[in-house]
């Protein structure tokens, strides 16, 4: 549903590159197969959080500190259901209690302490983690974004890492904005892009833009543009983008889709998983072919994309970067924006905000 979207009085003067994130959402912060054996450790906005899995395969997000001496615990182990230490091999379980000190004397007793457990789960190849407020979890029922296509037969799954020194607006704007595909005249799957319309609301901002593609997918031979650029021909296809609030979502016509999976982890700081999804699902034939073949295809053609991806995120990460430092060195200068998409952006970031807020 679009409600019209209006400034709070609250937020005048409001800078959005040292907006806070809204915490009551939750955020992927590692992929499913980063966490195997060993604790991994992640932070999300200035939260270090470790995630190890259980004997059971059940994966735990607790506070990255010791209870002891509060190093982190992702230096140290897994061992049965529980993390140990590096340091001195006190153990804690997934509830955040100390269960073990290898040298307790006989009239000590274990500290009663707990750290800090997150709300974690597991969904579509992705840990995904609620750093809010758990009251606020129990009762507005907020789920998961997800990512049906990652397991979805129909779609092959590439995926790449963006890690940038900047601000999230900054990243989510770079992807909003359709206008910057001057840089990636090399790379990218379209051109010629033109703002359609905007949609606003309190959790996301859709915009159209009809662009150029290169790509048209509907025979099975027609994938083999993606290898050749001479059999490309352009043509025009609807290029929706989405901050679907804290993530990113795009579309272009009906065989290409994105997401961009936000973990912020600083104000100066941020991670993303970039996903990219052809779909196979003008290729009637192919679905009447029995699962297994198709989960072979699907699982040989993982990644294809990839290289395409990790260029794209080269061409933007400087772009971004200078961005942020032009705004350390200068906070006051403000630069020229022309795409209505941004200042959408913008509004929806200061609101989430706000909403975090209480
Ligand atoms: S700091 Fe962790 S066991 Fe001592
Ligand atoms: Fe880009």
């Amino acid at each position: 549903m679009n409600t019209p979207v209006t400034e709070s009085s609250a937020t005048k003067g409001f800078d959005v590159r040292r907006a806070g994130i809204n915490p009551n959402l939750w955020y992927v912060v590692a992929r499913s197969s980063e966490v195997r054996d060993r604790p991994l450790g992640v932070t999300l906005w200035q939260q270090d959080i470790v995630l190890y899995r259980d004997t059971q395969g059940q994966i735990h997000a607790l506070e990255d500190r010791c209870p002891h001496r509060f190093v982190k615990l992702s230096r140290g182990a897994v061992v049965g259901d529980e993390l140990e230490c590096a340091y001195h091999g006190w153990r804690v379980g997934a509830a955040g209690q100390c269960t073990c000190v290898p040298y307790l004397e006989p009239n000590q007793k274990l500290p009663t302490s707990t750290i800090r457990r997150y709300p974690v789960q597991e969904l579509d190849g992705f840990i995904w983690v609620f750093p809010g407020d758990v009251k606020a979890l129990e009762t507005q029922a907020i789920a998961p974004m997800g990512v049906p296509e990652w397991d979805h037969l129909n779609y092959i799954a590439s995926v790449t890492v963006i890690d940038t020194q900047a601000h999230f607006s900054y990243l989510i704007e770079n992807l909003m904005d359709m206008y910057h595909g001057h840089l990636h005249q090399d790379l990218q799957a379209w051109a010629s892009a033109e703002l359609q319309g905007i949609e606003e609301s309190r959790d996301r901002v859709d915009v159209h833009y009809l662009a150029q593609s290169y790509y048209r997918i509907d025979k099975i031979w027609s994938v083999s543009q993606l290898f050749f650029p001479a059999l490309r021909r352009l043509h025009p296809e609807p290029l929706d983008v989405s901050y679907a609030y804290p993530n990113w979502i795009s579309r272009l016509g009906n065989d290409f889709k994105i997401y961009c999976l936000f973990c912020p982890v600083s104000e100066t700081h941020t991670r993303a998983y970039l996903l990219h999804f052809t779909s196979l699902n003008a290729f009637h034939r192919l679905h009447k072919l029995p699962v297994p073949f198709r989960r072979f295809v699907k699982n040989r053609m993982f990644n294809a994309a990839e290289k395409l991806l990790i260029g794209l995120v080269d061409q933007d990460i400087p772009m971004i970067e200078d961005e942020q430092k032009a705004y350390l060195e200068n906070p006051d200068r403000r630069p020229h924006e022309l795409n209505r998409a941004l200042v959408s952006v913008q509004k929806l970031i200061r609101i989430q905000a706000e909403m975090g807020n209480g």
